[in-house]
């Protein structure tokens, strides 16, 4: 048996504030998208905000529906919309930001498993690494460099032959 240990950069802001300027342009957007947000079920609002290397920015919000799992998260929304207008551009960064109608969101929203792997798949096959910053209503922002930082051993289409 051998030991593999597996770690990451992860960026610390103390505030959006904090950011690069054009992290935090990035961050605005998605904090314009989530106001938008369609989450009657939640209350949790989250927004997205994709940076492609056209200089676009495409954004997203979560949209909720009766049937739950119909509904789908602020993050496949934006990078979905961004493939379908933007086919074969290259995504540089997705921001994320959540709040709560219930309580305040005092740490950054980060992506859900089925986004990290959506996200996943488009990172792969740009042969790019696609930054992800993170924030909630209050407290620290995070980033890290690449989706594959935050999910490890991704399963890919080399698994599928
Ligand atoms: N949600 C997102 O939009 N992104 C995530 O990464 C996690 C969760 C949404 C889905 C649902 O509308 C609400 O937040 C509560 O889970």
């Amino acid at each position: 048996m051998r030991l593999r240990r597996v770690v990451f950069d992860l960026l610390v802001y103390e505030s959006v504030d904090e950011l690069e300027q054009e992290d935090h342009i990035l961050m605005n957007e998605a904090v314009k998208a989530r106001k938008n947000a369609y989450s009657p079920y939640s209350k949790f609002n989250v927004g997205a905000a994709v940076l492609l290397d056209n200089g676009e920015i495409v954004i997203g919000n979560n949209q909720e529906n009766a049937s739950y799992p119909s509904g789908l998260c602020a993050e496949r929304v934006a990078i979905f919309y961004a493939s379908a207008k933007f086919p074969g551009v290259g995504i540089k960064t997705i921001a994320i930001n959540a709040t709560s109608k219930n309580f305040v969101v005092n740490k950054p929203a980060a992506p859900c498993g089925n986004c990290r792997q959506s996200i996943s798949e488009y990172e792969i096959k740009q042969r790019r690494p696609i930054s992800i910053i993170m924030s909630g209503e209050t407290g620290e922002v995070l980033k890290c460099n690449s989706v594959s930082d935050i999910l490890p051993l991704a399963f890919n289409s080399t698994f599928l032959g």
